[in-house]
């Protein structure tokens, strides 16, 4: 296996080390070692099933994990209350599926969690989630719901909900692969722009074209294992493993 480390310089900002998770029998995190380091755009690539959401969703505490640890800008992973809440404001996260409140307008979606979580006032959350509307190209919509927007604006609306956490870094789950071809790239501009923000990225994404574009890296999974991991122009000219190769070979002639 190649270095797990984040690129010089980078302050580690999301350490893995030797992280062990099953499901049942399953072993679907085999000794996870991975680091984030600051301002870093990760891609996690690999195989269904090879254990990407999962690594994403344990980096988050949505699941638990048998052995190993994780810390997030230095402190181990809390396990509940107050901590728990605050780790979920500092690791964003945006699903395959938007999860935006569909009784809630748009604004309402992207105010809630900086008034309930963070505490902020009213009058500065509505003004920050403008400035986010904006930023996401959505601000016109702010006023509506979730199910009068198109999959791609819900997206973006869920990027900016995210955002409005401030949050240390983003974990993507698969953000665009709900959406109707000609939304996806509409998405993955945002992504883009964000990306060269500095924000610290962590984005599962079959979107090569974001990958070679976007990241620092390209973090190779297949059965619950980090298997490679190389800078974009690296991996896709030169990947080392057969499984990695095997992968590229059959998604890159689609
Ligand atoms: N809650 C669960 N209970 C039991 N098994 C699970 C659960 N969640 C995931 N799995 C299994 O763990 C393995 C890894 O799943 P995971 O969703 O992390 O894969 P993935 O790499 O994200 O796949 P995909 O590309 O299809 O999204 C799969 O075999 C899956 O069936
Ligand atoms: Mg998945």
């Amino acid at each position: 296996m190649t270095d797990a480390a984040a690129a010089p310089g980078r302050r580690p900002l999301v350490v893995l080390d030797k992280v062990n998770k099953h499901f049942g029998a399953l072993h679907v995190l085999q000794d996870i070692d991975l680091t984030i380091g600051e301002g870093e755009v990760v891609v996690v690539i690999g195989p269904s099933g090879s254990g990407k959401s999962t690594l994403c969703r344990t980096i988050n505490r949505l699941e638990t994990f048998e052995s190993g640890s994780i810390t997030i800008d230095g402190r181990p992973l809390p396990t509940e209350g107050k901590e728990l809440a605050r780790l979920r404001a500092d690791v964003g996260m945006v699903f395959q599926s938007f999860n935006l409140f569909a009784h809630k307008t748009i604004r309402e979606n992207v105010t809630l969690g900086p008034v309930k979580v963070r505490g902020v006032a009213r009058a500065e959350a509505d003004r920050r989630a403008m400035e986010l509307l904006e930023r996401v190209g959505v601000a016109h919509q702010a006023d509506k719901y979730p199910a009068q927007l198109s999959g791609g604006q819900q997206q973006r609306v869920a990027i900016a909900r995210s955002l409005a956490m401030d949050p240390k870094v983003i974990l993507f789950d698969e953000p665009t692969s709900a959406l109707d071809p000609e939304m996806i790239n509409e998405v993955l501009d945002v992504m883009t722009e964000l990306a060269r923000s500095g924000m610290t990225m962590v984005v599962v994404t079959h979107e090569m074209g974001f990958a070679r574009r976007a990241a620092d890296r390209v973090v190779f999974m297949a059965d619950g294992q980090v298997v490679e991991q190389a800078t974009p122009e690296e991996f896709f000219t030169n990947a080392q493993s057969t499984r990695a190769r095997d992968f590229l070979a059959k998604i890159l002639t689609h």
